[in-house]
């Protein structure tokens, strides 16, 4: 090689890929392009992956049966090594296939070159991440089902505390606390089933589809499968190698669950608060202020809310790393881990948090139902029985209703405290039962449509939670 064709950087390279560099890369080109300081916490799938891998591969003859037992050897000494907190990850071996093959060579020697027969790094990560992606479900929806069972016991204790419900945050109608917290049970409900759901697609087993275009060795991708406990094989070695499909649906869903958390964090911010004072957070859940010494922070529900932000980032870096990327693999797709991990560790430390709140959490029942003396919360029931009793239609009896809450307002009192007198002056047909059931323990226990908050519904909707969820 003339001096002009030589490159400036001409050690050879000592890469694993070095073949046909004469070159190394420069520092930075390392540093950008290393992901082991991430990529590690797939150690345990890589291990996995690749004893799958090599044990198909004895099987077929295409390596011996003395290799498969040095390299399964070796490659459960390094799982050992990394467990222990002893293995030296090196950022020149860029991520952890190759950090995990380097050390197989010096475990074994040249012999450890051949688990990589009829596999390639592009379909080697895409086995790891769905493997490690499909654990991540499991035990979200595990921690999922803990919220569920949390909240089904607070509302047992609560089937009959009643509290306003609210709609524009105006108080709307009398309901139950039960009630209430049962609606994020179909919340979390709905939300495993789309983690199941999304669990059922991603279980295809990618290896074998080597680099992209599948392998000229005899393989069995059946055998893998079956060793990695994945359903079935993926269909083509293109798409298997390219597809971060799962990722996108794992944040997504993801994504939905921390806001369905981050409305429930906002409701028992504003419940905790001194105006509301419907609940009490125990101390292990408040944190207090530096200059205040009075407040008891609701700390603990802020930031469930605030880090749904970074999920919902990670969710569209996912799909923003997808777009215009052209088939199959490009470097790209290394981009796709940091979010999936930290929306992971986000989301799993938001529902062990919530579920500490709920459990903890001291309702204020007196609160609850005073703050009903507000806002004339039975004004519907008065519609509605004016339409029951009187068979007027219920638009009049709106507007008859409508009168009642005004002259109340006037009058600094609560609808039933109108005195009858005035109220027959609106309609001469009012009688005292009409207004002795707009008490607020009357118009709860009306509530029995299917679905709805009177306390005898409520039990009905916790026995079937019981049965479905937990
Ligand atoms: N570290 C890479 C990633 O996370 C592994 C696959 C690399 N493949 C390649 N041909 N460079 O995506």
């Amino acid at each position: 090689m003339s001096d002009k064709e030589k490159p400036k950087n001409s050690k050879q390279s000592s890469n694993i890929w070095g073949g046909r560099f004469t070159g190394t890369p420069s520092d930075l080109m390392r540093k950008i392009n290393a992901s082991i300081s991430f990529d590690k916490r797939l150690y345990n799938e890589d291990i996995d992956g690749s004893l799958a891998h090599v044990k198909m591969l004895a099987k077929q003859k295409i390596v011996t049966k003395d290799e498969l037992e040095k390299i399964t050897k070796g490659l459960k000494i390094i799982r050992e090594e990394i467990n222990q907190g002893k293995f030296k990850f090196d950022n020149n071996l860029e991520d952890i296939h190759m950090n995990i093959e380097a050390r197989l060579r010096k475990l074994i020697g040249p012999q450890a070159g051949k688990l990589h027969t009829a596999r390639s790094r592009n379909d080697q990560i895409a086995t790891d991440l769905r493997m490690w992606t499909k654990k991540a479900i499991i035990s979200l929806i595990k921690e999922i089902q803990n919220i569920q069972k949390a909240l089904i016991n607070k509302a047992e204790l609560n089937i009959d505390t009643i509290m306003p419900g609210f709609t524009h945050m105006q108080i709307a109608q009398p309901i139950t606390f039960g009630h209430y917290l049962m609606a994020y049970v179909e919340m979390f409900g709905r939300d495993l089933s789309r983690y199941n759901d999304c669990l059922k697609r991603l279980d295809e087993n990618p290896l074998g589809s080597a680099a992209l275009a599948g392998t000229s060795f005899p393989i069995d991708r059946f055998e893998t499968t079956k060793t990695l406990n994945f359903n079935k094989p993926t269909t083509n070695s293109i798409d298997a190698v390219s597809d971060r499909d799962f990722i996108v649906e794992f944040l997504s869903i993801t994504s939905l669950t921390s806001i369905h958390l981050s409305r429930l964090s906002e409701e028992i911010i504003i419940w905790s608060s001194d105006l509301f004072n419907f609940i009490k957070l125990t101390d292990d859940f408040t944190t207090g202020s530096s200059i205040m010494p009075q407040k008891r922070n609701p700390d603990a529900a802020e930031l469930v809310r605030g880090k749904s932000g970074r999920i919902l980032g990670s969710l569209v870096s996912i799909l923003t790393i997808l777009k215009g990327l052209p088939l199959s693999y490009s470097k790209d797709l290394q981009e796709d881990k940091e979010g999936l991990f930290d929306a992971f560790d986000s989301i799993h430390l938001m529902l062990l948090a919530t579920k500490g709140m709920i459990s903890s959490l001291i309702v204020n029942k007196s609160s609850m139902l005073s703050s009903l003396n507000n806002g004339f919360p039975t004004a519907t029931d008065l519609a509605d029985i004016l339409v029951k009793t009187l068979n007027i239609p219920f638009r009049e009896a709106h507007l008859i209703s409508g009168k009642a809450v005004k002259i109340a307002e006037k009058m600094k009192c609560k609808l039933e405290e109108i005195p009858i007198k005035t109220f027959q002056k609106i309609e001469q047909r009012i009688n005292k039962d009409i207004i002795d059931a707009l008490s607020i323990e009357k118009s709860v226990n009306s509530k029995t449509s299917y679905g709805g908050t009177a306390p005898k519904e409520v039990k009905k909707q916790i026995n079937k939670a019981k049965k479905r969820y937990l």
